[in-house]
């Protein structure tokens, strides 16, 4: 190992203009070399792999994205003025509501007409608090218009009908004229919605019904058979998937479709959990949890493939529309912040960027991904507390993971790899994007990107990183872990880069017609 002194006495060194900050780290500097292949192509990385999850769970809607608009704290129509802020700079794509498990329990008609007659109801799945109903179907709109994500609405089929959903897809879609689509014109919006994704319940393996695989399929050809198109917007179905890899669920439901129309799309669920509390975690914990995300890989593969079977011409979109860390929770915080709350560190920021990297290799296999949850729920991109909005490194990860979003994914490969990098690359005309994740606490890594065939022409390269893997964005520090221009230079077909350890770096490089 070279130890950075050294490396720079041998007199091989670029010279680094802006080097990396260095506080808390050691000296030590290894070499590694990732290739990429602009001509080794995978497919779109669809936007909506960028995809978010709002539930209504602890304080994740009411609270944290919901203030109200009577509420001191700063509010656009009573949405948290911060949160939309962050929230439309990070151009969310898609937003998945009302559930999670919430969706089998949620009835739409709650949640319309002035808000003072909305009823009050219990939310079963999370703690049996009473919810007021404040936000509906119309403030889940008005969100995604103010933020510019697509609305994805996960229907009831638990305890739902198949009457109730078609009449929310009537109420949402149906352009004017049937009592409806008045009633929504009543209730402030002549406009449609536009509704195009329609989650057909949600983990009906579990808190959806616990049903099994081939009694859902029964339920779901019976429910799509009444949702048709209504107005100019084609709905996307999107079937209840399994849990990780269950291949049981997949092929009972498929094969329970008995040859039916297919739907739209099939989403997983992929949690990667850890019994260590967020912001106590050791290295081995880290590793731990840093492990799952291969699995992932692998189920995305493996599922896809199972789907195949029944689907030889790839109509289904794969989706993993719940997936992130998932800590072990501390009683008295969910007490204070509400059910599912965990801190958000430099660590999750990392496993953040590990999914999307995955999400960004696997391009081809999968259309939507929808990181759980949005507000202070699980790997929440933003962390509230009163009037305060915090950026969470898993926020950073998904800024960092933003340029590759309509590109087209490149194979990338580090060379040895002894490091455990992991990488992954688009490319649109002349612009490339590499996002390289260093999951090791060792020392920094002078890293070669090595475009073969391609002349770069200038790079920059911005970099998520901490000295302590548990580091976090307090509501007093709110700029601890945030991403920070590191130099790169670029000789040739080569794009050098100090990596710092545990980190996320995002290389943006224009290459020569
Ligand atoms: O995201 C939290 C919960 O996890 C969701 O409600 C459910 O779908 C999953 O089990």
């Amino acid at each position: 190992m070279n130890t950075r002194r050294n490396f720079v006495a041998l007199g091989t060194a670029t010279l680094f203009t802006a080097l990396t900050p260095r506080k808390g780290f050691t000296d030590d500097l290894v070499e590694e070399t990732i290739q990429v292949s602009p001509e080794d192509t995978i497919g779109l990385i669809h936007p909506e792999l960028h995809g978010q999850f709002a539930e209504h769970l602890g304080s994740c809607i009411y609270g944290g994205l919901w203030v109200g608009p009577a509420s001191p704290i700063p509010n656009v129509n009573g949405f948290r003025k911060q949160a939309v802020e962050a929230l439309r700079a990070l151009g969310v794509p898609v937003l998945r509501w009302p559930g999670g498990c919430f969706a089998d329990d949620y009835h739409w008609r709650d949640g319309i007409g002035p808000s003072e007659r909305r009823p009050k109801t219990v939310n079963l799945h999370w703690g049996a608090y009473v919810e007021d109903n404040s936000f509906g179907t119309h403030e889940f709109v008005d969100l995604c218009r103010l933020i510019g994500a697509q609305p994805y609405i996960a229907g009831n089929v638990g305890t739902g009908s198949p009457r109730e959903m078609r009449d929310w897809l009537e109420y949402c879609n149906y352009p004017a004229g049937s009592t409806l689509s008045d009633e929504r014109l009543q209730n402030g919006a002549p406009d449609p919605f536009k509704v195009k994704y329609w989650g057909i319940g949600n983990e009906l393996w579990g808190c959806g019904g616990n049903l099994s695989g081939d009694e859902y399929a029964e339920r779901y050809r019976n429910f799509t058979t009444f949702l048709p198109k209504l107005g100019d917007t084609q709905p996307f179905y999107i079937a209840c998937g399994p849990s990780k890899d269950n291949a049981d669920w997949t092929q009972s439901y498929f094969a329970g479709l008995k040859s039916k129309r297919l739907p739209d799309g099939y989403t997983m669920h992929f949690y990667s959990n850890s019994k260590a509390v967020a912001t106590r975690f050791t290295e081995e914990d880290m590793n731990a949890q840093f492990a799952t995300f291969p699995h992932l890989e692998e189920a995305i593969l493996h599922q896809r493939g199972l789907i195949d079977r029944f689907d030889p011409q790839k109509k289904v979109g794969l989706m993993v529309d719940e997936w992130g860390v998932w800590d072990k929770m501390v009683p008295e915080e969910e007490k204070a912040h509400g059910r599912l709350w965990q801190e958000i560190t430099m660590r999750a920021g990392v496993s953040t960027a590990l999914g999307l990297n995955v999400f960004h290799r696997q391009a081809d296999k999968l259309v939507m991904c929808n990181v759980a949850q949005m507000v202070n729920v699980l790997d929440a991109m933003l962390l509230t507390e009163g009037d305060k909005c915090v950026r969470t490194p898993a926020y950073y990860a998904f800024e960092l993971a933003k340029p590759h979003r309509g590109k087209t994914a490149v194979r990338a490969t580090p060379q040895a790899n002894p490091l455990a990098l992991s990488t992954s690359a688009s490319i649109k005309d002349t612009s490339l994007v590499v996002t390289v994740v260093n999951p090791k606490l060792g020392p920094f890594i002078r890293l070669r990107c090595h475009v073969p065939g391609s002349k770069v022409r200038r790079a920059n390269a911005n970099s998520l990183f901490h000295a302590d893997l548990n580091a976090c964005n307090t509501f007093n520090a709110p700029d601890t872990v945030v991403p920070h221009e590191i130099s790169a230079s670029t000789r040739g077909e080569t794009i050098t880069i100090e990596l710092p350890p545990l980190s996320v770096t995002t290389i943006e490089a224009e290459l020569a017609v």
